[in-house]
């Protein structure tokens, strides 16, 4: 049920580290439960504060493959989940002009002809997956529906091919900058992490990392800066 090959909360901070991402307390404890307890994590949270780039920093740190969602407004089952290719499907029908129709029918719907999308390739993949649901809050409320029905049980109905399973769960991150809330049964289904601003003090080593070469007198101005900004 569990992913990824974290041990502890500490783990995953050094782990996490180690590909470039300070955690907070907060962040890795939160991380930490969700991979343990095989459940998806809700990240929300202003522009910038490592939302897109956690989900990044957790397949590197388990060597998953990292697929991605990127919502927008419209984006729908075909972009989401799965869509047949239909000028390959009209050529290979031109193309076998003098057989049945029921012949290739049969053939057009099968897996050459299909394109799969995020949710359905984090579903078919071998390895282990972190899916990344970027920006939930762009779409539309009815791909919720349709997020809930795949995170529920993981699988996928082509009519046209029959049910796929997972073989393995995949790790699932969904983002929001909250311009709008989620759907209650969404919500109830994830783990909750807020990240806010970070304290002046991890803001510092991500500068630092960041930009190596920036003067530390700098760093902290340019942290004290900012903090008053905002
Ligand atoms: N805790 C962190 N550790 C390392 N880099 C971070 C951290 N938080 C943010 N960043 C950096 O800040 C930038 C913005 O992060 P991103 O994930 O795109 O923000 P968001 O998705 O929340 O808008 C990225 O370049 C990322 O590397
Ligand atoms: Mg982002």
């Amino acid at each position: 049920m569990g992913f990824g090959p974290f041990t502890s909360v500490d783990d995953v901070k050094a782990r996490l580290a180690d590909v470039g991402y300070l955690a907070s307390d907060a962040v890795a404890t939160t991380v930490y439960l969700a991979a343990t307890l095989g459940k998806p994590l809700l990240v929300e949270g202003p522009a910038g504060v490592g939302k897109t780039e956690l989900s990044r920093a957790v397949a590197e740190a388990s060597e998953a493959e990292l697929v991605r969602l990127q919502c927008y407004e419209g984006v729908d089952e075909a972009r989401a989940l799965y869509e047949w290719n239909h000028a390959k499907q009209l050529l290979r029908i031109t193309a076998g002009r003098d057989e049945s129709w029921d012949e290739a029918r049969t053939d057009i719907f099968s897996e050459e002809f299909l394109l799969p999308r995020p949710l359905l390739t984090a579903i078919r993949n071998e390895h282990p997956t972190v899916l990344l649901i970027d920006e939930t809050d762009k779409a539309d409320v009815e791909i919720e529906g349709l997020l809930l029905e795949v995170l529920g049980d993981f699988q996928v109905t082509v009519p046209e091919l029959g049910t796929i399973v997972a073989k393995q769960r995949p790790f699932v991150v969904l983002t929001s900058n909250a311009t709008r809330e989620l759907s209650e049964a969404l919500r109830r289904r994830c783990l909750f992490l807020h990240i806010g601003f970070p304290e002046a003090e991890l803001e510092e080593r991500i500068v630092r990392l960041k930009v190596p070469e920036l003067d530390a007198t700098l760093t902290g101005s340019v942290v004290r800066v900012v903090n008053a900004l905002r």
